[in-house]
């Protein structure tokens, strides 16, 4: 089947965060209505990572089906659910699973959550490689542990980790934990088997376990390759709890179902303990239905998006260039997320991020919410119709030309 990702479908009235909510002050991870209801604000939303596309047919089919037998009790995960994540990871990444290795959680910062509840007592550390995804700041914040930063470094347009200050930082008594983000969020780096197999070494060497979020995994642009922590080697591979999620690959957020990958027995029941002691009772019966139609019968429909997102990606690299030359963009190899350099603009992140909302009109994720490495960067989405970015282009052009018009 033959989808048409150019297709705009409005999304607002489904309660969208990304369209009808923004991040409510001080905390973005927690949203408000925009006011007016269902209204909106003006802004075009490029923002927070879902995509404006509709999911992959196979899965709709499933819900409706699932939805039509109207009886919605408690369920449990059939044997066919891991068989869709390990025939899925072995598929698309050579990546061999056991079905019992499967932790379902109700999402990955969750997850994050009780990784670090469970394996890092108050006052001990766990290590981020900054400017990254916020929430891992707040899980480490919020579960009593302590945040040890060691940020990436950003050479020739590209980051990189700094494997000096790795090995310094991981020789700390202190630190229990290393959450990796692979693919990158936001610098859209696809970590490289001997990165990782580097990382992991000064990991397992120093007793410091790694947590590896894997959730951008399938979204990984031409000519690179997704590296899973789960294939580098045994004793690597083991000192890690993996995780991963159909939710960004085919657009399933709001079903909240992941699943964290744990080979080593003691660490997995570790987890298991801690899940069970949360009440969680497994995910419930649309996101069975929904990981195993997209897992199983998905992956033309991610082909097909694959080449779309790579084409909003050349369409907005050619636009910056020609067109807003004071911005720079960092190109992602993996992720549809954008991480643009607004440094050339001149302006402090109170100062940029008025401008992108009140004089651009164009919502994207301000870099300094990202920590360290992200003051004067934004976090764009490209994962919406073309004609929505290209507007959003336009507007962010005229804007800047407003300020500083160009001489040339
Ligand atoms: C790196 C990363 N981890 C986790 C999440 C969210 O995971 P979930 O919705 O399963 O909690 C995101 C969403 O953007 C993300 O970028």
């Amino acid at each position: 089947m033959k989808y048409d990702f150019d297709r705009v479908v409005e999304r607002r009235g489904t309660h969208s965060v990304k369209w009808e909510f923004v991040p409510d002050a001080g905390n973005p991870l927690r949203w408000k209505k925009k006011a007016p209801l269902f209204g909106n604000d003006g802004t075009l939303p490029l923002w927070i990572a879902d995509m404006d596309f509709p999911c992959p047919a196979p899965v709709v089919e499933a819900l409706v089906a699932r939805a039509r037998h109207g009886i919605f009790g408690y369920t449990e995960k059939p044997p066919s659910y891991a068989g869709a994540v390990v025939r899925w990871m072995g598929r698309r990444h050579g990546w061999k699973v056991a079905p019992e290795w499967i932790c379902a959680t109700p999402g990955v910062v969750p997850a994050l959550n009780l990784l670090i509840r469970t394996f890092v007592a108050p006052g001990e550390k766990v290590l981020i490689q900054p400017p990254v995804y916020y929430p891992f700041h707040s899980a480490v914040r919020n579960n009593g542990a302590k945040i040890l930063e060691s940020p990436l470094v950003l050479e020739g347009g590209r980051h990189f980790m700094d494997f000096d200050d790795l090995r310094e930082k991981t020789a700390d008594p202190l630190l229990k934990m290393a959450i990796l983000c692979n693919p990158h969020n936001p610098v859209g780096r696809v970590w490289t088997h001997g990165e990782l197999v580097r990382f992991g070494t000064l990991c397992r060497e120093r007793g410091v376990l790694v947590v590896s979020d894997e959730i951008h995994g399938d979204i990984v642009h031409e000519g690179r390759r997704f590296t899973p922590f789960g294939t580098i080697g045994g004793r690597l591979s083991g000192n890690a709890c993996i995780c991963t999620a159909p939710s960004k690959t085919f657009n399933l957020a709001g079903l909240h179902t992941s699943n964290i990958i744990i080979s080593d027995e003691g660490l997995r029941a570790r987890f298991e303990k801690s899940l069970g002691r949360t009440g969680f009772l497994g995910v419930g019966p649309f996101g069975i239905a929904a990981l195993e139609a997209a897992y199983d019968q998905g992956e033309s429909w991610l082909e097909q998006v694959l080449a779309y997102i790579g084409g909003n990606l050349r369409f907005l690299k050619d636009f910056v260039r020609s067109g807003i030359p004071r911005i720079g963009v960092i190109a992602p190899e993996g992720t549809y997320l954008v991480w643009l350099d607004c440094r050339g603009l001149g302006m402090d992140s109170l100062r940029l991020e008025r401008f992108w909302i009140e004089e651009a009109k164009v919502r994207v994720d301000q870099g300094s919410l990202f920590g360290k490495g992200g003051e004067g960067f934004v976090r764009m989405n490209i994962a919406c119709p073309r004609v929505l970015l290209g507007q959003a282009l336009d507007r962010l052009k005229r804007a800047v030309e407003k300020r500083a018009p160009l001489t040339t």
